[in-house]
């Protein structure tokens, strides 16, 4: 049984998250999209909201489940017997915090494999940040969103 972890804060789930979680559901029997806290990056949407939003967006993938979790990486993969951590790769500029994670992520607990998909052209620009800045200015956000998470976004601002 080979578990996986996808980490991310997912403020909010995009096309390009779910790219990569779907593609890790076909190589992996479960998935586990663990929305990390994250306090220190103040994020827009509560971790409940956050988990939610994940839940609706991979409700169709069966062998994907979301969690909530505070404190280490590693210490909630290992709680939940996962063997490897997979995170997605856009453009070279992900690299540098992408390996610094993994090589910390390995010092502190070897028997935990991350491996990389690297994200398709049309998600290679694609970012949490870019889409709540869009969705602030008032910019559809259609293309890069499930609908559920769009309103979402869209009652947020308008709330502020
Ligand atoms: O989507 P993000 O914000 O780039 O994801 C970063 C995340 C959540 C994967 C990373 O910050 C993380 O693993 N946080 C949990 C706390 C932890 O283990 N920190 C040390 C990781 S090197």
């Amino acid at each position: 049984m080979k578990r996986a972890v996808t980490p991310g804060t997912f403020d909010p789930i995009t096309y390009g998250h779910l790219d990569v979680i779907t593609r890790a559901s076909q190589l992996m029997d479960e998935v586990i999209v663990a929305v990390a806290a994250s306090s220190g990056k103040s994020p827009l949407f509560t971790l409940e909201e956050r988990a939610e939003l994940a839940r609706q967006a991979t409700r169709h993938l069966p062998n994907v489940r979301v969690e909530p979790f505070e404190g280490l990486l590693v210490d909630f993969a290992r709680q939940q017997e996962a063997q490897v951590l997979v995170k997605g790769l856009r453009a070279i500029t992900d690299f540098e915090y992408e390996f610094q994670m993994a090589a910390l992520n390995y010092q502190l607990a070897t028997e935990l494999e991350t491996i990389f998909i690297m994200s398709p052209p049309q998600y290679m620009y694609l970012s949490s940040s870019i889409v709540r800045e869009l969705a602030s200015l008032g910019s559809s956000v259609d293309p890069f969103v499930p609908p559920h998470v769009a309103r979402a976004l869209e009652s947020k601002f308008a709330n502020r």
